[in-house]
């Protein structure tokens, strides 16, 4: 058999999707996994794509069925099985090889690994790929970092597998080192606040609308038909149209109020502190999936403390634009972080470009994409998506709709966090006048922080100890 063009190793849900979406565009292909019982019965799954995969059972022979220099897409664990690994391997490389992260890794980690194998002159890429199984199997969204080296090794591989929007492949090289693994890092931080913006519109429909799972599950699928069409409101209003087989009743009525995290949401909102920034919408959705984790105290706090939750009547159309205004805000807050992080970095992001790979393939993939790839074609100061004109007015119209449903929601005693973040958010950034003058005064009075006087450059101090 020729030499493969491209190794994967890792054979889980992600990696065999990946190999064999490689092998149907026509790309040779080597696996191998820890494992190694898990091999044949991938190439068997493979069926006739099986002819272009070969599946290699230990790590030597996997690397020596590679063409010069390698490219290895590892799709195993991030941390420490990524370290072991990187230590397994590098021994049997050459100068010029590359090596793929494809997980969701810390791009702290990716930095630190891409400098240590840069030193030995191979080559660490971190690359972010988003959409799930499906995804990698049939065109996923993918956020390359690395060396432009490694990009020319990848570059036609990459683009062949992607998902694919009018034409453009939903893939792009974004900068060096760790720029990848940070935009898709940003990428989940949007996925959880889009999220959670959809639980609490099924919240307020459900739980203050009396309206059924149903009946929410067909607003949403008609919602996608318009400027709310994206992948999560399309997969919402299919999954609240089912029933659960052992019970007959509505599937989302018998699935525990607690959700999972992996932590690349909480990550964005680590980095967004450290970069003196807040993504306040993403803290949100990390913490309402922390609390509804804490399950038990929240039925023994509804005994205590009441769990009453008033009617609401709020239109479909004014839940739509709600809904529309916080999405927008809270990519305005991604693309914000991802700004601050480019800065910092030096990785000179083009969020155009970010916003169209995410148009197709990814789990955030929505028609608000298309808008804002064009809104970012423009220069925007700071990276600031709420300044874009088309942003501007789309703000302006669903905005209050956003202020209605929250002031109802909060009235009536339905949690909104994520909205109400937007809200917060939103009417800080739009007053040129804000309140941190008296912060500047107090810490000027308890500690001699000193001020800056407006229209005055320096450091003053108040008249409060004369
Ligand atoms: C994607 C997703 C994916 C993520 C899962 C689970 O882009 O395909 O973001 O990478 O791992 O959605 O994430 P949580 O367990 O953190 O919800």
């Amino acid at each position: 058999m020729d030499k493969a063009q491209i190794g994967v190793y890792g054979l889980g849900t992600m990696g065999s999707a990946l190999a064999l979406n490689m092998a149907e565009h026509g790309v040779d292909v080597a696996v191998s996994n820890r494992e190694a019982d898990w091999i044949a019965p991938f190439l068997d799954e493979a069926g006739p794509l099986a002819a272009r995969i070969q599946g290699h059972s230990d790590l030597a022979g996997f690397v020596g069925a590679l063409r010069a220099p390698r490219v290895i897409l590892f799709m195993i664990p991030s941390g420490a099985p990524m370290d072991a690994m990187i230590e397994m391997v590098t021994p049997m490389l050459s100068p010029g090889d590359t090596i793929i992260d494809g997980g969701n890794a810390d791009f702290h980690a990716t930095r630190r690994r891409a400098a240590a194998l840069a030193a030995q002159d191979l080559h660490f890429v971190g690359m972010g790929v988003s959409g799930g199984e499906a995804g990698a199997r049939h065109g996923p969204s993918m956020m390359v970092g690395g060396s432009d080296h490694s990009w020319a090794q990848l570059r036609d591989i990459l683009r062949t597998i992607a998902a694919d929007y009018q034409g453009d492949p939903c893939v792009a090289h974004l900068g060096p080192d760790g720029a990848g693994h940070f935009v898709k890092t940003v990428h989940n931080g949007i996925e959880y606040a889009d999220m959670q913006v959809i639980a609490e519109v099924y919240g307020l429909l459900r739980h203050g609308a009396a309206r059924s799972p149903e009946d929410i599950g067909a607003l949403f699928t008609r919602w996608n038909t318009g400027p709310l069409r994206s992948y999560l409101v399309e997969i919402t209003g299919r999954a609240l149209g089912f029933n659960d087989p052992a019970t007959g009743h509505p599937m989302v009525d018998v699935i525990k109020d607690s959700a999972g995290q992996k932590g690349t949401g909480r990550w964005t909102v680590i980095e967004a502190v450290r970069l003196g920034q807040s993504a306040s919408m993403i803290d949100a959705a990390v913490g309402a999936r922390s609390w509804s984790s804490e399950k038990t105290t929240r039925l023994e706090a509804q005994r205590i403390l009441g769990g009453a939750r008033l009617a609401l009547d709020l239109g479909e159309d004014t839940l739509a634009q709600a809904f529309l205004a916080a999405r927008i805000l809270s990519y305005a807050q991604g693309f914000r972080i991802l700004d601050a992080a480019s800065q910092e970095y030096d990785w000179k992001l083009n969020h155009a470009r970010i916003a169209e790979i995410w148009r197709a393939g990814c789990i955030i993939r929505s028609a608000l994409l298309d808008d804002i790839s064009e809104a970012f074609s423009a220069e925007l100061p700071e990276g600031q998506l709420i300044l874009a004109p088309a942003m501007a007015a789309r703000l302006a119209q669903s905005v209050p709709a956003l202020r209605q449903v929250v002031a109802a929601a909060v009235s009536g005693g339905h949690a909104v966090p994520a909205m109400s973040a937007a809200i917060g958010w939103y009417d800080t950034m739009r007053q040129g006048q804000g309140t941190a003058n008296i912060i500047q005064a107090q810490r000027d009075v308890f500690g001699h922080h000193g001020f800056e006087r407006l229209g005055e450059e320096g450091k003053h101090h108040g008249p409060w100890w004369d």
